[in-house]
């Protein structure tokens, strides 16, 4: 019992970062499928899902399971700088998808909402293909 608990988590979060960026494009385009000045509530929904369940959940699992082993095994200072450095971007942005998920939470937008949204949303997919890259050097093969 204790095990499975413990693994759910794991089953959960464990999205790999060009998986996290393949949804992220995916919810981005169900979002501006139309150019109706409504933007649809299912398409809202499904975003700040993704947004709590993958994007931020993929974070907490990399700060949970992945930075402290990887700091523990004493692979000198350019590795603890280069996780210092990521948990700052992690920070910077989930700072950004509180942001969006606020505006997604309105019932209706108008035609500026939604292009603040488009906007918003192309920087923030811009940032987590930086983010991918910048954890890539440092560990190619885990997430
Ligand atoms: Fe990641
Ligand atoms: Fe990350």
């Amino acid at each position: 019992m204790e095990v499975h608990r413990t693994h759910r988590p794991l089953d959960k979060f464990i999205l790999k970062d060009d998986e996290v960026l393949l949804q992220f494009v995916a919810n981005y385009d169900r979002l501006f499928a139309s150019n109706q000045a409504r933007v649809s509530a299912r398409a809202a929904m499904a975003t700040k899902q993704f947004f709590k369940q993958h994007v931020l959940g993929h974070f907490a699992y990399e700060e949970r399971h992945i930075f402290p082993g990887l700091l523990q095994a004493g692979l000198g200072a350019d590795v603890a700088r280069a996780v210092a450095e990521i948990r700052k971007d992690h920070q910077a942005l989930s700072k950004e998808v509180k942001q969006l998920t606020a505006l997604l939470a309105a019932a209706e937008l108008s035609r500026a909402d939604v292009a603040n949204l488009r906007v918003a949303m192309a920087a923030l997919g811009k940032h987590l293909e930086r983010h991918s890259a910048m954890e890539n050097k440092l560990f190619p093969s885990l997430v």
